[in-house]
């Protein structure tokens, strides 16, 4: 059942890439690129290619001063197809510069996800005149060999830069790590761990993730292997990610292990377990599923490299049930915003919890703040004609009832976020948001639990013009979702069925990354 579903995930790409080679044979996409309508949906504060296809970031990594950014990119049309590697850069995560496209498919196959680290020490001896490298590892997918029928089609390949990402090289002796024989062995994940000085890579292998290391990043051995029985198995693991984060002093290891399908709300999402790393194996405190992010658009997230004890993470703003259709076509999906992870102790577990970088703050304007605000009626969050997007909206509360935030437009298209006291869950309803009918998945209430048992809520709603990022209770309850009003939203209200009093509402708008 489950090597079907993998299969019948895989295929769907592929399908997706055979019609995209025909429209691009027939030079439809040409056509399509001069449609400027796209635009409304364009994200503002966010990521996105200026055209095409893009899925999975990759080869996060920080270095003299910049964060690169690649990512799964198909530059010949707006539905997925063999892959490169697109590239951004930005010097503090927040305004991002769109680069060329960096790493390109070759006779070994189309370049998929992967991660990129910076070799200070020289280990892979790439490095030359004291110019240190930052080396790529990334599975290549040979399509011959997958449709020749073989098994060893995914294989990890390296490229290095030696000037700041600039330009790649591919290493002469690629693959460095070939499958075994196994059809999913890809998405691999570095870095140095200095109590062992050796490289560890994770890679997702069908349904669990193996372990390797090495001393030069070109020879790798298996050490072990984690989560046949742990977690959620709806289909394919995929893109994981192992660092440690400090808890009071304390190392606690994360494992983020992505999942398609199999979701809490259908489809893609990312799962993380929490637990120790001695350099050969993962040991996990609990086998229980945790979700980094409820909603159904964030996927396939991992964090940066070389940034020291701050990890941030970053997914892709998509699931693959839908990711194809969505109604943009002359460039398709976005990044989500990039997020800081930190352990949270709630009674007796550990929870990840995600803040919004605070590099934000660059964007903000000045808040729009009401106090104590009693909701008798919806009342809109502050005059109709200042409300523009992007926006952040804080809300908090010290006795918690229901309550709900209503964005909408003339159309009467509506996104309605709230909490429901009886079902103790944060949602996110998008039935009516606008388009929907492109997939029977998308218009749907998505639903996730909230993890504290205080009358103190906080809640913050990042919104961008096709997203929107939901962070509760200090980032303990994530949930991400996109949409496609047909006409803009331009109101949004706050209501309760009960009385409830917000003791603070506060709306900033943002500032476009882009101009
Ligand atoms: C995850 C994924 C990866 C793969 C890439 C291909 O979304 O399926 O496992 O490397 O996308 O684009």
């Amino acid at each position: 059942m489950r090597s079907y579903l993998i299969l019948g995930m895989l295929k769907g790409k592929f399908f997706f890439g055979i019609v995209a080679f025909f429209l691009d044979s027939f030079g439809l996409y040409a056509q399509i690129d001069t449609n400027i309508k796209d635009e409304q949906y364009r994200p503002l504060i966010h990521f996105s290619p200026k055209e095409k296809w893009v899925n999975d970031p990759n080869g996060m990594v920080y270095h003299n001063g910049i964060y690169h950014l690649f990512y799964q990119y198909h530059p010949n049309s707006s539905v997925w197809g063999p892959m490169h590697w697109g590239h951004a850069t930005s010097k503090d995560l927040v305004h991002w510069k769109r680069e060329p496209i960096k790493i390109f498919p070759d006779s070994l196959g189309t370049i998929f996800s992967g991660s990129a680290v910076v070799d200070k020490n020289n280990t892979s001896g790439f490095g030359k005149k004291g110019v240190v490298p930052i080396v790529a590892i990334f599975t290549q997918h040979n399509e011959a060999g997958e449709k020749a029928g073989k098994n060893d089609y995914q294989n990890q390949s390296l490229a290095y830069s030696l000037d700041n990402g600039k330009s790649w090289t591919k290493y002469s002796d690629n693959p460095v790590l070939k499958s075994p024989g196994i059809r999913d062995f890809r998405d691999p994940k570095v870095f140095w761990d200095e109590p062992t000085k050796k490289w560890i890579m994770s890679l997702a292998v069908v349904d669990r993730i193996y372990f390797y290391s090495s001393y030069n990043l070109r020879n790798w051995t298996k050490e072990s292997d984690f989560g046949e029985t742990a977690g959620a198995h709806g289909g394919v693991w995929e893109c994981p990610d192992l660092f440690p984060l400090d808890y009071n002093g304390k190392e606690i290891w994360v494992l983020i292990v992505n999942l398609n399908p199999g979701g809490p709300n259908k489809g893609s999402a990312t799962q993380y377990f929490l637990g120790d790393f001695d350099g050969k194996n993962f040991s996990p405190y609990s086998i229980e599923t945790k979700w980094l992010d409820y909603g159904p658009d964030d996927y396939a997230g991992i964090t940066w490299s070389n940034t020291g004890k701050r990890k941030i993470f970053l997914g892709w703003m998509s699931n693959w049930m839908y990711a194809n259709f969505v109604p943009t076509e002359t460039w398709r999906n976005a990044m989500t915003i990039p997020r800081e992870l930190k352990i949270v102790k709630t009674g007796n577990d550990m929870l990840v919890a995600s803040t919004l970088i605070k590099e934000i703050a660059k964007l903000k304007s000045k808040p729009v703040v009401s106090k104590n605000v009693v909701l008798s009626k919806p009342i809109d969050i502050a005059k109709t004609s200042s409300i523009k997007f992007p926006c952040l909206i804080n809300l908090s509360t010290d006795s918690i009832k229901d309550f709900s935030v209503t964005l909408s437009n003339d159309d009467s298209e509506k996104l309605v976020i709230g909490y429901d006291r009886a079902s103790n869950q944060y949602f996110i309803d998008r039935t009516r948001s606008g388009k929907t009918n492109f997939h029977k998945e998308f218009a749907a209430k998505h639903t996730a639990p909230r993890f504290v048992n205080i009358s103190k809520l906080n809640l913050s709603l990042l919104i961008d013009v096709s997203s929107l990022e939901l962070l509760a209770d200090d980032g303990l309850t994530v949930m991400t979702v996109i949409f496609f009003p047909n006409k803009p939203y331009n109101q949004i209200q706050v209501g309760s069925t009960e009385r409830a009093v917000i003791k603070k509402l506060e709306y900033i708008k943002l500032k476009s990354i882009w101009r």
